[in-house]
């Protein structure tokens, strides 16, 4: 077999058999095949598409490019191993908050999560803003400290799925990331060969994200969904919009402490304005999460289960649970609002400089624009250009208004926390360009204030 055949064949719109599509990952898995000619292969699937046989052959074998995690450790008292992946955004920390509830309520969760790279943040990185945690630690440790406490989140290991981490850093450099079967097939080849029995996937939508309209994301959604299906693995997604940045906080170390805050709310804070977005997101997923774990059929039952979770702090004592498991430093806080110790996370969070970005305009917030956000964080250093980046980790922003606010020339619309100020300066004509007000009708100011953020539910 010729690997020239094979492009010339996706070139002509022609089938590809599973025996050309396993040579075509193999080879390219052991060095044998060079970027050129894997670039072109993946640049006429990305321009012609692939058949539905095609995609399934393709996930196949790039799960199978590695070995397979082994779970079954974890699967004794008929645990259902259920495992969470989102597509990306900005100031998505909707995992870390997820994870410690349904662990808090019994789930069995052994995560692995992705590093940023470009304008999305990582899950990994975020973690890593708490001094000592270790997101290397080897799969046979991760897999124990699930055993102990229900729990572990470390990150993407090189191990598993060989073929889609050479073909992603691949894609990434050659404009084949945005095409629904290869992210399809990205994703889902990762979470088969992570041997988990349940997927609930979290499909963004909007400036953020790769999809940018939720016909989009459906066809992503329906296309992954379908392909755990042949893979005999459960898979949900959920829609959630990624129009503006999800929360009250872009950058690491901040989005850390905005998941201690939810994760400390009491049932006023929690269902306060400022916290409904994260809530809506956090609450379905995790209800869902527990109805494929076995543990609540009923949504609505098992959202008043989290509400308990968060507000009785069980939810947080499972944070603090896995940071310390993880190597994560803590320290002991006198909180005179709650008047209790509590024990908290050291972060990577000594930033220097903070300036807050003011309204020029009376009106409504019409929109933020995630990605420049995403944009700008990185050019605050928050964030990577290349894998080989290192990320100050105290950068980033903090939203006191968001989409739907009404606000006068000179409110604040957000602070930003940096080091650098020509990092800023170079920040700012991104922020400058995400931020569009403007003097519309209270009903649309007030819609736009309300619209939802879980958008469908594929199943
Ligand atoms: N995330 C992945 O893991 N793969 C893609 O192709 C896109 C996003």
């Amino acid at each position: 077999m010729r690997m020239y055949d094979i492009i010339e064949k996706k070139r002509d719109k022609k089938e590809l058999s599973e025996e050309e599509i396993q040579f075509f990952i193999n080879e390219y898995s052991n060095d044998k095949i060079p970027d050129y000619q894997a670039s072109a292969l993946l640049m006429a699937m990305y321009l012609n598409g692939l058949t539905n046989k095609e995609l399934v052959f393709l996930t196949f074998a790039m799960a199978n490019s590695a070995k397979k995690l082994d779970l079954s450790r974890l699967r004794k008292n008929g645990n259902v191993i259920v495992d969470k992946h989102s597509t990306g955004g900005v100031g998505d920390k909707v995992t870390l908050i997820v994870l410690p509830i349904v662990a808090s309520l019994g789930v069995s969760v052994c995560k692995m999560s992705g590093k940023g790279l470009g304008y999305t943040g990582g899950t990994a990185d975020k973690l890593e803003s708490i001094v000592g945690y270790d997101i290397n630690i080897p799969l046979d440790q991760a897999i124990s400290q699930v055993e102990e406490i229900g729990v572990s989140l470390i990150s993407q290991s090189g191990e598993i799925a060989i073929a889609d981490k050479k073909l992603y850093a691949l894609r990434d450099v050659t404009a084949t990331v945005s095409s629904i079967p290869l992210i399809a097939s990205s994703i889902m080849s990762k979470k088969i060969a992570s041997g988990v029995d349940k997927i609930l996937l979290d499909v963004t939508v909007g400036s953020g994200a790769f999809m940018q309209n939720i016909d989009s994301a459906r066809e992503l959604a329906k296309t992954m969904v379908e392909i755990g299906k042949l893979a005999n693995v459960e898979t949900k997604a959920v829609i959630t919009s990624m129009e503006e940045p999800l929360g009250k906080s872009v950058g690491n170390a901040l989005e850390i402490k905005e998941v201690i805050s939810f994760l400390l709310s009491n049932e006023s804070t929690l269902n306060s304005p400022e916290n409904r977005e994260l809530k809506e997101v956090v609450f379905e997923i995790s209800a869902h999460m527990i109805k494929m774990a076995g543990l609540g059929d009923d949504i609505e039952a098992n959202k008043l289960k989290i509400m308990d979770s968060v507000t009785s702090k069980k939810a947080y004592d499972k944070f603090i649970e896995l940071v310390k498991a993880q190597g994560g430093h803590i320290h002991n806080v006198y909180m005179d609002w709650i008047n209790m110790s509590l024990d908290m996370p050291i972060l990577k969070d000594e930033a220097r400089y903070l300036k807050e970005i003011h309204a020029e305009s009376d009106g409504y917030i019409i929109s933020i624009d995630s990605k420049k956000i995403g944009e700008a964080l990185v050019a605050l250093g928050g964030g990577r250009q290349t894998k080989e980046d290192q990320i100050d980790y105290s950068v980033g922003f903090e939203f006191i208004r968001k989409v739907g606010s009404k606000v006068k020339a000179g409110d604040t619309i957000l602070n930003v926390i940096y080091n650098d100020k020509d990092k800023f300066n170079e920040a700012f004509e991104y922020i400058n360009e995400a931020i569009y007000i403007d003097n519309v009708a209270d009903t649309l100011g007030i819609a736009l204030r309300n619209r939802p953020n879980v958008l469908d539910i594929i199943t």
